[in-house]
């Protein structure tokens, strides 16, 4: 694999077009808002009894973005992103040091409720697991639990539109009564993310929630994050460069337990700075 093949078309049409137009145009093309923070990490160590898995992480994470998190496999990949809602806590002897802020308070802070967290902070997993109860319920769970809605009429509003959301009302309207798991393996993913968003969160984990799925399911969920964006920020652990360069506008590259480098996907992958980064896209290991 060389460079070229995991630059993304549009990156690369991106890069022509600043090439092509006047000094002054490429001025104005930078963002003129500056990026909104969501979450920051500083200093984030993880250990598993005495093995550390992740050395002094530190990363913005910013609103309305999607950031991909990549790296070879035991990089620390997904070990991070359960560090940003505390999912970490329910593994035994993990620990977990530095801080990491959600709208600049301390989510390791005691007085934090790690429950409500997990609301604000929301998580789809790599394999699709819908609960065994009917799609409807599948959805409703997390509401009902978090006392999102105040009746039936109201309940099944959350429902019809974290399913719109998800992509998959029109597929499945006329059958919500059925087992979530009776859907295809691509449908039970949207539906996870359906079920993810009904509790409406802030932030959306997702890791490799691509690759139990075919290539045309990976499409629909691919165009879904792009479109969840508008609303949530985004983070997404990929094992593929090129997911990475379709879905995300930063990308973050874990190796051995570091983040070497991170920033505007486009950059990673045309112009990386650490030689680390430049063997992995060009598939030199991993
Ligand atoms: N529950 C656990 N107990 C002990 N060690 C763990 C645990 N989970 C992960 N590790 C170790 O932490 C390191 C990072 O693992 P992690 O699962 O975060 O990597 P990853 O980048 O997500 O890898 P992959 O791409 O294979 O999913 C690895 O060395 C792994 O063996
Ligand atoms: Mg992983």
């Amino acid at each position: 694999m060389t460079v070229m093949d995991t630059t993304p078309s549009s990156a690369a049409v991106a890069t022509d077009a600043v090439a092509a137009t006047a000094p002054e145009a490429v001025e104005a093309a930078q963002p003129a808002v500056e990026r909104e923070i969501k979450m920051a990490a500083r200093g984030v160590n993880v250990f598993y009894g005495d093995t550390q898995a992740l050395y002094e992480v530190g990363i913005d994470i910013a609103n309305n973005e999607v950031t991909s998190l990549i790296g070879p496999s035991g990089c620390g990949k997904s070990t991070f992103l359960r560090c940003l809602n505390r999912m970490n806590d329910t593994i035994e002897g993990c620990r977990v040091e530095g801080s990491i802020t959600l709208d600049g308070e301390n989510i390791y802070d005691r007085s934090l409720d790690p429950v409500l967290l997990r609301a604000r902070v929301g998580m789809v997993f790599q394999k699709p697991n819908p609960f065994p109860k009917s799609i409807y319920d599948n959805i409703a769970y997390g509401p009902r639990i978090h006392g999102l809605a105040s009746g039936k009429a109201e309940l099944d509003e959350i429902v019809k539109t974290s399913l719109e959301k998800a992509g998959l009302l029109e597929e499945v309207k006329d059958r919500l009564d059925q087992p979530g798991t009776g859907l295809s393996g691509g449908q039970q993913q949207r539906l996870c993310i359906a079920r993810a968003i009904a509790v409406k969160p802030e932030v959306i984990l997702m890791d490799e929630p691509c690759s139990a799925l075919d290539p045309i399911a990976t499409a629909k969920v691919e165009e879904l994050i792009d479109e969840l964006r508008q609303d949530f920020t985004i983070v997404i652990v990929t094992h593929s460069m090129q997911q990475a360069a379709r879905v995300s506008q930063r990308t973050a590259f874990f190796h051995l337990g570091k983040l070497v480098e991170e920033g505007e996907t486009n950059q990673i992958f045309t112009n990386p700075q650490d030689q680390r980064t430049h063997d992995y896209i060009t598939g030199r290991f991993g």
